[in-house]
This record gives structure tokens, C-alpha cells and sequence, in this order.
């Protein structure tokens, strides 16, 4: 994908959250976002995401600028996967219908051609045996995996994932990172926030760090790790390496 952050700034009250961000990327698969907590990582992907405003700035997508009104906005946001750190499942829905209620009432689709995608979804990702337990029956990582599933069923533009491992056992980040690994080889363009160093090495093209609400460093993965130019990127490695 081709994305084209210019000069986009948020402000909560007198709390300026992203100060100016501007990112740049042409035929970019996977940016990886990282940065210390607070940093503003959440809101900038969600304005990507269409779920929030920026008070200025500018996004285009593939040469498609979102334009930031309800109206479009709705639409924008019905083009892209999301899945967030956790929560992201309705509980009293089964992991089926989790699936299908989106397809059905967001993207027109039939009954029986919702179930039929969910299925297909479910057995891919060895979830088969699951499709009628409802969220609290299933474990962490299954559920991000539901979760992820359902952000694919809709044939997203791409996909956004907020620290999709972070609230999990890490028994359970390994089966949630395999299958966004996957993703990843069969072409899918995704937008990774994750405090995963080790994933982010493997996965990213290319690597931003977000700190008090400014892209400190946006560089190829390689660069960005082994050689950074910023003191601050430095650091930032040097703390979330050092264990
Ligand atoms: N809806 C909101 N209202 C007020 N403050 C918010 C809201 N969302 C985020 N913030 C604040 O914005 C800052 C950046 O948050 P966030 O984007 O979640 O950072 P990160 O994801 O990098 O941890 C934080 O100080 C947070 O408290
Ligand atoms: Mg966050």
C-alpha cells in the first residue's frame, strides 16, 4: 500500500497527542509502529482507521484521501480490518456469529453466504471445533484469532492491528503471531502496532517509532534495528532490547 500521513495533529483538551505526524511510505506491506506507552500510537491508528478525527492533516491511501465526515467515514471504515488488544469479540455472540453478524448486517450479505465465509475462515485458521462457543469459552489467543478472521472476512483493503498479543498469555502470542505471519505471506498490506521486538524484526518492511505524539524515526527494518540515526531510537531499543 501507499500511505501518506502529512501533518496530521490530534489534541484531547490541552493535550496534544500527535503533534504534526507526517509519514511518507510508497508500496509498503507492513509498517510496524513502536513507541512508548502514551505516545499516541492507539490514536494515530485509529484515525487511520476512521474511528477518530484529527484536528489537521491529511491521509491518503493508495491516492485515496479519507475525508473526515460521518458519511464517508462509514463507508472508509467498512474497507479496513481492524483488530485491537483485546475485548474485540461481542460476548454473547458465539464465535460464528461473531463472524457473520458484520457480513450480514455491514456488508449485505445473505444468511447462508455469511455462514458459509465464517466457516471457511474458522476451518482455515484450525478453528473449526469452535465456531459455537462464545468468547469467555475460549481461550486468549483463539479469540484473537476469531477476532483476526472476522477483520479478514470482510476483504479489507488492508489491516490495522493494535498490540493484537499484548493482553495475552505468552503461550497464546505465538499462535496469534503465526497467523498474521500468514497474512503477511499471502500479500496482505497491515499497519502492526506491537511491543513484539523480535516479530516486529521478522514481519516489518518498514519501522516508525512514535514518541510524545512525533515519528522519531520511520526507516527500513533493517536500518531501523541495526543502525539507527536517532539517539532517542537508540535509547528506545537499548531499553526494550536489554531483557
Ligand atoms: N479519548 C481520549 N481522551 C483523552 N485522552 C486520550 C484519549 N485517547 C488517548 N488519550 C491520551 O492520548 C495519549 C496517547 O494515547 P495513545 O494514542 O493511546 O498512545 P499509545 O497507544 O502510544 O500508548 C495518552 O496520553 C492518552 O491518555
Ligand atoms: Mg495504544
Amino acid at each position: 500500500m501507499n500511505l501518506q500521513i502529512d501533518q496530521i495533529s490530534k489534541r484531547f483538551d490541552s493535550h496534544l497527542v500527535l503533534d504534526a505526524v507526517s509519514l511518507c511510505l510508497e508500496k509498503v506491506h507492513t509498517l510496524v509502529l513502536i513507541g512508548p506507552s502514551g505516545g499516541g500510537k492507539s490514536t494515530l491508528l485509529r484515525i487511520i482507521a476512521g474511528l477518530e478525527f484529527p484536528d489537521s492533516g491529511t491521509i491518503e491511501i493508495n491516492g485515496q484521501r479519507i475525508v473526515f465526515d460521518q458519511e464517508s467515514l462509514l463507508k472508509h471504515r467498512r474497507t479496513i480490518g481492524t483488530v485491537f488488544q483485546a475485548f474485540n469479540l461481542f460476548p454473547h455472540l458465539t464465535a460464528l456469529q461473531n463472524i457473520t453478524l458484520p457480513l450480514e448486517k455491514v456488508h449485505q450479505c445473505s444468511a447462508g453466504d455469511a455462514v458459509e465465509m465464517a466457516q471457511q475462515l474458522l476451518t482455515r485458521f484450525r478453528l473449526e471445533k469452535h465456531g459455537s462457543k462464545r468468547p469467555a469459552e475460549l481461550s486468549g489467543g483463539q479469540r484473537q484469532r476469531v477476532a483476526i478472521a472476522r477483520a479478514i472476512s470482510i476483504k479489507p483493503r488492508f489491516l490495522l492491528f493494535d498490540e493484537p498479543t499484548s493482553a495475552l498469555d505468552p503461550e497464546m502470542t505465538s499462535e496469534v503471531l503465526d497467523m498474521i505471519k500468514e497474512l503477511r505471506e499471502e500479500g496482505r498490506d497491515f499497519v502492526l502496532v506491537t511491543h513484539e521486538m523480535g516479530f516486529a524484526r521478522e514481519i516489518a518492511d518498514q519501522v516508525a517509532l512514535l514518541s510524545n505524539g512525533r515519528i522519531v524515526e520511520a526507516a527500513p527494518v533493517q536500518q531501523f534495528f541495526e543502525d539507527p540515526r536517532s539517539t532517542e531510537a537508540r535509547d528506545f531499543l537499548a531499553k526494550v532490547l536489554k531483557y
